[in-house]
């Protein structure tokens, strides 16, 4: 059977305005569906992640948007870099991490001062990702996923985004912000939750199931 064009490819909806993101999930499922983000939704009201964990903030962030956009499953992908040594920070807090101003460039200087004096196992941290799919409010699927490595001495490489250009994946003599984008999607938090949630993604998205529900 001949396969999809992508303008033939479903939609999917996901619960972020951050761009990286986006740019990573439309890759990821590049072969299940096409992505839109709020930026497609500018009036979209800001989303309070009030949850204390990555698990709470995804379903939160699933749920709200999935009110919005009645009928249509709805992905979102709470993340964060946990550094062991730091106690699990920034975790949860990994975007707000220097302050309600903050940038990914302030959250790397922050982060790179805390671990100043420390060096070896002090600074292994792994980043993970909590992706939920939610359907008029209800969660239909929750998944994981993790990658470990440490954090560099000096920023390195301008890929990427977030905490890339300060974190070297184990057994990877480089950086997030270094690696090819397609090494980051073959072991990336977000690439390993993402081969868990795809078939259910792919099940939901199916043209037949997408009529019955609208
Ligand atoms: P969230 O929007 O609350 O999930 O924020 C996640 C934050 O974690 C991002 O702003 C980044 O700082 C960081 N983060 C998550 N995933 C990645 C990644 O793949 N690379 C680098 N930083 C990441």
């Amino acid at each position: 059977m001949p396969s999809r064009t992508p303008a033939q490819k479903p939609v999917l909806w996901i619960a972020t305005r951050n761009r990286g993101k986006t740019r990573e999930f439309s890759q990821l499922l590049r072969g299940v569906c096409r992505v839109r983000d709020l930026h497609g939704l500018p009036y979209f009201p800001e989303i309070r992640e009030s949850g204390k964990t990555l698990a709470a903030n995804a379903r939160i962030k699933a749920c709200a948007l999935s009110r919005a956009l009645a009928n249509r499953p709805i992905l979102a992908d709470d993340s964060g870099l946990v550094v062991p040594s730091l106690g699990g920070r920034p975790g949860v807090y990994s975007a707000r991490f220097s302050g309600p101003q903050a940038t990914d460039h302030s959250n790397r200087i922050k982060l790179l001062r805390l671990l100043r004096a420390k060096s070896g196992v002090l600074r292994t941290a792994y980043f993970e990702a909590c992706l939920v799919i939610a359907q008029n409010g209800a969660v239909l699927s929750s998944v994981s996923g993790r990658v470990w490595g440490r954090i560099t001495h000096v920023e390195s490489g301008s890929r990427g985004f977030g905490y890339d250009s300060i974190f070297q994946p184990k057994g990877f003599s480089r950086t997030f912000g270094e690696l090819p984008a397609a090494t980051k999607h073959r072991i990336s938090h977000r690439a390993r939750a993402v081969a868990k949630i795809s078939p259910t993604i792919s099940r939901l998205l199916k043209p037949s199931r997408l009529r019955k529900s609208t």
